[in-house]
């Protein structure tokens, strides 16, 4: 098993499942962290929502012990907010934090946050400095390659996460002008891990195991994260193609996920936000399309769960 150290803190393991908003949360990660999943990096948090009334982002901060080493993410466009809701974050005693220099979404990085701060370097630097000098856990940033094509300064980027202390670099290769629609540029992420000395996680397209290998070859990353590919899909966590496991198997894990996420959220919500993650299990059982409408407008569990048993015996 490969080991990679973030500062001090030991990481076993090169697959990681990526923070994603709404999805990788408690009941997702825990689940990802028994297929494997090296680090439990929580869904991106709002500097100022933990500033104005923590009570908001109370549903983010939670984690079983066996989730660890576990990051959480913050995002603001100013050094000094994120370093506040940095300090106040540590109550929950995450091992790492990690500073989001990457989303893509309008009302985040046009206002300067996420991606929109990947356009203000010296903003970045500070940031670092603050949070390497007044917290005791490793920080590290998820990156993409710059705002624009005109602009692409992941290298720069980098080097200054690094010159300022970070831990760990997650690069995500395209620009925040790409969102999600442009093959990722791979790379780039190579260009990164030769330039730093810090250890730089790869992301973007992993779509099956040959890919994650693919990108440690090709990069020489030390791990990779997987974002949409995990959704109905943990076993790629655990290098397994989907298309091996049993659909007995798949059944169970959507079970044990929904069993999570009812814990978690309660009766109503725990089913409703399981949704996205049901369609993405079902995909490739070939279940009759009125069979898959029912099962996702089921709004009771128990309903839920026989009808999921009965797919057993298709
Ligand atoms: C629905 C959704 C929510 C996301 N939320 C976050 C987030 O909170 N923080 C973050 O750093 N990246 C976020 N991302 C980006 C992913 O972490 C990842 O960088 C991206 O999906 C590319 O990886 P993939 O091709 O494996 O999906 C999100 C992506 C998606 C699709």
């Amino acid at each position: 098993m490969s080991m990679m150290k973030i500062g001090d803190i030991g990481v076993q393991g090169d697959v990681i499942l990526a923070p994603m908003d709404g999805i990788s949360d408690h009941p997702f990660r825990s689940l990802a962290k028994e297929f494997g999943s090296a680090i439990s990096y929580a869904e991106f948090i709002n500097a100022r929502e933990v500033l104005s009334n923590i009570k908001l982002i109370q549903k983010k901060v939670v984690f079983d012990r066996s989730e660890r080493p576990v990051a959480f993410q913050v995002y603001d466009d100013d050094p000094l907010n994120i370093l506040e809701a940095a300090l106040r974050l540590m109550q929950y005693k995450p091992d790492i934090l990690d500073v989001n220099l990457g989303c893509s979404v309008k009302a985040v990085a046009n206002r300067g946050a996420g991606a929109g701060l990947l356009k203000q370097p010296d903003d970045i630097r500070r940031t670092f400095e603050l949070l390497t000098t007044n917290l005791d856990v490793p920080i590290t940033a998820k990156i993409r390659l710059g705002w624009d094509e005109d602009t692409l300064n992941y290298l720069e980027i980098a080097r200054i996460i690094e010159g300022s202390g970070g831990k760990a670099i997650a690069m995500h290769g395209r620009t925040r002008m790409q969102t999600y629609s442009h093959p990722a540029r791979w790379e780039a992420i190579k260009e990164v891990k030769q330039a730093i000395k810090i250890p730089v996680i790869g992301n973007g397209d992993i779509r099956s195991v040959a890919d994650i290998d693919r990108m440690i070859g090709e990069t020489g990353c030390d791990a990779v994260m997987i974002g949409r590919a995990a959704v109905g899909n943990p076993w790629i966590l655990r290098r397994q193609e989907k298309s091996v496991v049993s659909r007995a198997e798949v059944i169970k894990v959507t079970l044990e996920h929904l069993q999570k996420s009812v814990d978690f959220y309660g009766e109503l919500n725990g089913v409703r936000k399981f949704r996205k993650f049901l369609k993405r299990y079902l995909e490739g059982l070939d279940i009759e399309p009125y069979r898959m409408q029912d099962l996702l407008s089921e709004e009771d569990t128990d309903n839920l769960v026989r009808i999921l048993h009965s797919l057993l015996n298709k």
